[in-house]
């Protein structure tokens, strides 16, 4: 992982932009530009393009940083720099200067052209190679696909042909692909041989944007650099771990994608998966990537299925209802959704890891749309004291100690233990202690696709999956999704809850409670 005390990158331009006082993100990307495929799409217009620009106000990249938008629409250099524009003012984090994007203006083309276009990958390679010439991105160029897997074997044949995919001396050309990588272990090795025959496996960027979050690196520090936590990290003291991934939002427009995927597809085998991974893996012996995700492929190695997943999993689609005083549709009647469709947003299933560490410890998770509210948390529930030296009715409302890392939103850290309350009677209950991102430092986080743009110019892989990741991820979901497909339907639930009745009593069967966060 990046080391946060260098001041600047081996290769950094310096650059009058950057404050020098912030030392959270502080290398510099040298000479370069991207390509940007799938440039109209959503996740470019909310999410890419204003982290490009964020990373520009915040002067981490170099002054003649190249964006070239790649695309279908009949766009000329001046109407591209008008969408940025409005993309850019519409959801940048860190607020819209005109002299910023001045700066980023110079450096943007547009070129028009399908994904079979040999033509237009020609004029492609003269627009990159134009760069090259009037702005110095000395022959850097990345390559981000946000475009639909089943494009990948066109655009990546595309790059080979028109040899954009090589690198001269000195130079680099990497390659960003979005998931989903693949919809079972089978396609995700497919894609994988389409991608690595033009670009070499170091030279391939994996992006799973939970990664770039700084509460879920924030777990490797707070296990890693504390002597408090670490000791009862492990089945002696923990009872189970609840990984909840919840949003309140429905599937909106992103039918096309999301029906026939399902929650188990779209964040269980990255997000939650990598979640799991981070909080139960071994100490790595650094932060570099290849140690980094050793620790990770070997606990994913030892992750197992309940054998009865009738039992041990649920599966849920929300009905319509009311959330938050609006109504709203059920999944069947959301737009482009087939009327008998059995796409599932929510999931939840047990995994258990078989390690010294971890037997006997079941990992819990759930992740859906249209719950009770937008929150992420790794919550790591104690086993009760072996015993309590009180009458049990003054611990009645004493419960389960926990530590719960918050990933969003109100980034932070909760531990749950018992106190005394105040008065003659020696009466325990629970209290929390909280750390708050917001309260202990006074800069706002880096959105994810800043950070991890940024390591991608700088070549810095540790918060990248590797291929085997991802496998072995395929791997564990691949026999839940071929067994929900034959024996187990969406159950219903309403808006606004915690997921349909089976996820309850899916738990209650262990003799535990989700947490209602
Ligand atoms: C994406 C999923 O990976 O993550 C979406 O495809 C989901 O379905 C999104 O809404 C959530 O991201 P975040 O950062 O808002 O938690």
């Amino acid at each position: 992982m990046t080391d946060t005390t260098t001041p600047s990158a081996p290769d950094g331009a310096a650059n009058p932009l950057r404050d020098p006082r912030d030392r959270r993100l502080p290398l510099i990307a040298g000479p370069s530009s991207m390509v940007m495929f799938g440039v109209t799409g959503d996740l470019a217009k909310k999410k890419l393009l204003p982290a490009i620009y964020d990373l520009t106000h915040r002067g981490l990249l170099p002054p003649s940083f190249g964006l070239v938008g790649y695309g279908r629409r009949d766009w000329s250099d001046e109407d591209f720099a008008q969408y940025v524009k409005e993309s850019v003012s519409a959801h940048t984090r860190t607020g819209f200067d005109e002299s910023v994007f001045e700066q980023l203006r110079g450096g943007l083309r547009f070129v028009e052209g399908t994904f079979d276009d040999s033509a237009a990958f020609e004029k492609l390679t003269e627009v990159v190679g134009e760069l090259d010439r009037t702005r110095g991105t000395g022959g850097n160029h990345a390559f981000y696909l946000s475009i639909p897997p089943a494009a990948f074997p066109q655009v990546c044949s595309q790059l080979a042909e028109s040899g954009l995919n090589t690198a001269q001396d000195g130079s680099w050309r990497r390659v960003v692909i979005e998931k989903p990588f693949g919809h079972d272990l089978a396609s995700a090795r497919e894609l994988n041989d389409v991608v690595e025959q033009v670009f070499r496996p170091e030279d391939v960027f994996r992006i799973d944007h939970y990664l770039g979050k700084e509460t879920v690196q924030n777990i490797l520090a707070l296990r890693f650099s504390n002597q408090l936590f670490e000791p009862i990290w492990n089945a002696s003291y923990v009872d189970h771990v609840q990984i909840t991934m919840a949003e309140d939002i429905g599937i909106g427009s992103r039918a096309g994608y999301y029906d026939g995927i399902g929650t188990a597809r779209d964040v269980i085998q990255n997000h939650l998966l990598q979640l799991l991974a981070l909080t139960a893996m071994e100490e790595p012996i650094s932060f570099e990537a290849a140690d980094l995700r050793a620790e990770k492929e070997k606990v994913l190695s030892a992750v197992q299925l309940p054998d009865d997943l009738a039992a041990h999993t649920a599966r849920g689609q929300y009905v319509g209802g009311w959330q938050g005083g609006t109504e709203v549709r059920s999944y069947l009647e959301e737009d482009g959704i087939e009327e008998d469709s059995t796409t599932e947003t929510f999931a939840a299933m047990r995994l258990d890891i078989a390690t010294r560490r971890w037997a006997g410890v079941p990992f819990y998770l759930r992740a859906g749309k249209r719950l009770g509210r937008r929150v992420t948390e790794i919550a790591v529930v104690f086993k009760r004291a072996p015993f309590l030296p009180f009458r049990s009715t003054d611990t009645a409302d004493l419960g389960q100690n926990a530590i719960v890392i918050r990933v969003q939103p109100d980034e932070g850290v909760t531990m749950r233990f018992g106190s005394k309350v105040p008065g003659t009677q020696m009466e325990v209950r629970d209290v929390t202690m909280d750390f708050a991102y917001g309260m202990n430092f006074t800069e706002e986080s880096p959105e994810a696709y800043e950070r991890l743009i940024l390591d991608m110019l700088l070549g810095d892989p540790p918060l990248f999956p590797r291929q085997k990741e991802v496998e072995l991820s395929w791997q564990i979901l691949d026999p839940v999704i071929e067994f929900w497909a034959e024996h187990l339907d969406p159950a219903p639930y309403r808006p606004g809850t915690w997921g349909p009745e089976t996820a309850h009593e899916m738990l209650a069967r262990d003799g535990r409670t989700w947490r209602r966060p």
